[in-house]
């Protein structure tokens, strides 16, 4: 039998401390999320400042509740694997320091892991038969990105946003709409009660580049639309306004992966990160696949969202692939993906 590996994943590159144990790169031995959702409520959106000491406060606390929760020791984990880009850097900083020590403490290995390539990888903790080569749609608070994923680690990135986020959209929005921060599950629900098609928003093609996103155009169209609203004295159906809003973001997301899988001729599509949990783009992109003879998996939304497994699952094949960062090892705040 072969020698089983076990990753401890350590996150905090945004208001999430979050650790986890992976059993060779595949099976999730223990998930501990400290979310700091609830205070930074209180501010309509993440404070950087109270993020890092936040996370100072939990990392420790959560870093043994998942070697516990996984009946693990240090003694009997492989290697440290840690996110050091991107994200806000203070906020990286007590993790990639929390992981440092202990790596150092322990003598084991330190892995550095790149969020984006963690969020592509929590699609292989449910779906043990996926396998690159496949096609990623990355859509988080901070990234939209197309990514072909040629190999475990090897990434090639084929578009991406031009200003906002998928995400980052969500959340402005929701906010100009007054439904708060976080701005994704709150539009995702309130969308359900409205018409999708009651506002036409636009949808923005970038010319000669047809895998890269904008959306900042789409978010002043929708303040454009409530601006105009109330200078009538026109009720705003907020519901209406939301569900228009979400299906101008599914369809370019969906038409662009499309359009990407079938000129690359690549049969697999997987989505990833926070928007990820999002349900008009799960629904959507899974009719557009079943349409075009695409196979389509996305992670539970507890993986889409920022999480420590993520982050043992890419490590694991950071770690088959040699990667070793020493103890001069930095937080990275717009690490490139793909770079080491
Ligand atoms: O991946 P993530 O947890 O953190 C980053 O790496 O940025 O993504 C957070 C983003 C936020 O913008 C949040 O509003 C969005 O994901 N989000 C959603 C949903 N759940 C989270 N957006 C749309 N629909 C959702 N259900
Ligand atoms: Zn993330």
């Amino acid at each position: 039998m072969e020698k089983e590996i076990y990753i401890l994943g350590i996150e905090s590159s945004c208001d999430e401390t979050a650790a986890a144990v992976v059993k060779n790169g595949r099976e999730v031995c223990s998930n501990v999320i400290a979310s700091q959702i609830d205070i930074h409520t209180l501010y309509g959106g993440v404070v950087p400042e109270i993020a890092s000491r936040n996370h100072i406060e939990k990392v420790n606390q959560v870093i043994n509740q998942a070697l516990a929760d996984a009946g693990k020791t240090l003694e009997e984990i492989d290697a440290i694997a840690v996110t050091y880009g991107p994200g806000l850097v203070g906020a990286l900083l007590v993790g990639v320091a929390a992981a440092k020590a202990i790596a150092y403490a322990a003598g084991k290995p330190l892995v550095g892991v790149h969020h984006i390539e963690g969020h592509i990888c929590a699609n292989y903790i449910e779906h043990n038969e996926l396998k690159p080569p496949f096609l990623c749609t990355v859509v988080s608070g901070g990234h939209t990105h197309l990514v072909k994923v040629t190999d475990y680690g090897k990434y090639e990135i084929l578009g991406r946003t031009r200003d906002d986020a998928a995400g980052e959209a969500f959340d402005k929005v929701a906010r100009a709409i007054g439904l708060g921060y976080p701005g994704g599950p709150k539009i995702d629900r309130v969308a359900k009660e409205g018409n999708p098609d009651a506002i036409a928003f636009p949808r923005a093609h970038i010319e000669d580049a047809p895998y890269d996103f904008s959306f900042s155009g789409l978010k002043s169209a929708v303040l454009n639309y409530m601006n105009q609203c109330k200078m009538r004295g026109e009720e705003v159906v907020i519901e209406d306004v939301a569900a228009s809003f979400q299906k101008a973001v599914v369809d370019v997301l969906v038409e662009r992966t499309v359009l990407a899988a079938k000129n690359l001729g690549i049969h697999q599509v997987a989505l990833a990160g926070g928007v990820a949990s999002n349900s008009a783009l799960r629904a959507g992109m899974a009719a557009a696949c079943e349409e075009n003879g695409l196979n389509l998996c996305y992670p539970s939304p507890i993986y889409c969202t920022d999480n420590g497994v993520m982050i043992g699952v890419a490590g694991y094949y950071e770690y088959l692939a040699g990667t070793r960062h020493g103890l001069d090892l930095n937080a990275v705040p717009n690490l490139k993906l793909g770079e080491r």
